[in-house]
């Protein structure tokens, strides 16, 4: 596996991300996506809303804004309590997030330990700067958020925050929500957007940022309601890493839903459904099901509103990394709304006959960022045989489906017919239309960058009226008939044939 600072060297070579405002030498912890990642990007979101949002009938979406009354945030606790602990070095003035340079140096789990405790494990261990070794000042507490100013008269009712999750938005529009759409428990409510953290030491490239996009679900059920799904993933399988695992130093283990759910390893329905839909989503757009496992959260590292959360890891290079949170919140983001706004936060429930404010027993919240390098980890591999790197995304992220090549770019008449074949099925797929270079460097170019088809356009077609289709990840070509084209790299494309199964 490549190292993060090489996964950002081949991202930015190859116009994935840029470093924001590099001209002036960039900012921490803000990335600008290039021309194809910014189709990478699209095509993860659009899968995501399709999955979670389009293809069912409990959730519906909305879109909120980034910068909302500061009662919000008041209400949620984010004010008070969104932060982390903060060491600075007495000697360089560097500073850290506590919990990850003590989980670099010892390490160990020290997500949530609270100052005190990690002023302890400075001492006990005498951990020092990793830059210039000098002794480091007493943990202090630092809010994430990022505050800004409504309005032109700069005074306290005018301050505002840039939001730090998605999620409180969907709590702010709940009767907004409930009032028009004719849900009933349980459902969900989805959110696709930008959140902002004023992270003390952003790295490992889009892994920790200071801005970054979410995609959220609040899962609204009945107090105590039974999950009508979990049948459906009673079999499904995950490495779990239980808080109880953790605790007794005991290694992850493979298991279905419901075994983990006899066991009660996973204690409630709803988790273990949302876990195996979650993880699910990854392996089927093509990640390998070795490099995902879900760890509980223990005790103290839980968020100040959740009772009980699972996160979705990846094993990336610098270790198992959480890559989506799920979270139950019980009813305390509805009840604080309620309480500071004297707004009523409750829905009819049609089955109890009763009004009742419904619990949040699952929150994923899952990073673009943070998936978009789970593919590109997942993807990226280097061809011996080839001598290249070959990209292997699954067709629906890839930036381009389909590259057009005419195999000589200089005969005029295969030129003439090459571009009107890519002008006759742009319209259907993200295509390219390359003429410049060797076939061989044209092929190269596009396995670097995921295009899972090439279709080269040589002179049979002239004669024959076909084409060839090669293939990604195993270079084999076949000839398709040009009247067939586009129905077979539609099915190609969405998995419904093989390459290999191609007549
Ligand atoms: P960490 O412990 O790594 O700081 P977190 O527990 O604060 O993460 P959550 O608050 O659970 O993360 O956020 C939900 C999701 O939002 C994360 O799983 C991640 O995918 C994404 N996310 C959170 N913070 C960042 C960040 N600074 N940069 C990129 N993505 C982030
Ligand atoms: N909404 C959950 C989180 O961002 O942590």
């Amino acid at each position: 596996m490549v190292s993060i600072d090489e996964m950002f060297t081949f991202c930015k070579r190859k116009g994935f991300v840029f470093p924001n405002s590099e001209i002036y030498g960039g900012l921490a912890g803000f990335f600008d996506y290039g021309p194809l990642g910014v189709e990478l990007n699209n095509n993860i979101k659009q899968s995501w809303w399709k999955s979670f949002v389009q293809d069912r009938d409990d959730v519906v979406g909305i879109d909120g804004c980034i910068i909302t009354n500061q009662k919000v945030w008041e209400a949620s606790g984010h004010v008070e309590g969104f932060e982390d602990v903060l060491v600075e070095c007495k000697k360089c003035h560097e500073r850290f997030r506590a919990d990850l340079l003590v989980e670099d140096v010892l390490g160990i789990q020290a997500d949530g330990l609270k100052a005190p405790a990690i002023d302890k494990l400075i001492a006990d261990n005498d951990i020092r700067c990793t830059k210039c070794k000098g002794g480091l000042d007493k943990a202090s507490r630092f809010n994430l958020m990022f505050q800004t100013q409504v309005g032109p008269k700069p005074t306290n009712e005018s301050v505002a925050y840039l939001r730090p999750e998605t999620a409180q938005l969907i709590f702010t529009d709940f009767k907004a929500v409930t009032d028009v759409s004719r849900l009933k428990l349980p459902f969900g409510v989805a959110q696709v957007g930008k959140a902002f953290r004023n992270e003390i030491s952003p790295r490992n490239f889009l892994f920790r940022c200071r801005e970054f996009e979410q995609m959220e679900i609040e899962y609204f059920i009945r107090p105590k309601q039974a999950c009508p799904f979990v049948k459906s993933v009673e079999m499904y399988k995950v490495l779990v890493y239980s808080a109880d695992m953790q605790e007794n130093k005991k290694e992850p283990e493979q298991m279905s839903m419901k075994d983990a759910l006899a066991r009660k390893i996973i204690k409630n329905d709803w988790h273990a459904y949302w876990l195996a839909a979650c993880h699910k989503w990854f392996v089927d757009l093509g990640v390998n099901p070795e490099n995902l496992r879900a760890r509980q959260h223990k005790k103290d590292e839980l968020a100040h509103y959740s009772t009980d959360c699972w996160d979705l890891e990846y094993n990336f290079p610098f270790g198992w990394k959480e890559i989506e949170g799920i979270a139950d919140r019980s009813d305390f983001d509805l009840q604080q709304h309620a309480k500071h706004s004297k707004k009523d936060m409750s829905v009819f429930d049609e089955e109890t006959k009763q009004k009742v404010v419904p619990h949040v027993v699952a929150e994923p919240s899952l990073g673009v960022g943070r998936s978009f390098l789970v593919f590109m980890y997942d993807a990226y591999t280097y061809d011996k045989d080839r001598e290249n790197i070959v990209l292997k995304l699954n067709p629906r992220l890839a930036p381009v489906n389909v590259a057009v090549l005419p195999l000589l770019s200089n005969k005029p008449e295969l030129l003439k017919k090459s571009q009107e074949l890519y002008d006759s099925i742009k319209c259907c797929f993200k295509c390219v239309y390359d003429k410049s270079g060797s076939i061989g460097k044209r092929y190269a170019r596009n396995d670097e960058i995921g295009t899972p088809y090439c279709v080269t356009i040589d002179f049979d077609f002239l004669e024959n009226d076909d084409v060839t289709i090669r293939d990604r990840d195993t270079t084999d070509q076949k000839r398709v008939k040009i009247d067939d084209l586009r129905n077979v790299l539609f099915q190609l494309l969405t998995g419904i044939v093989k390459f290999k199964d191609l007549k």
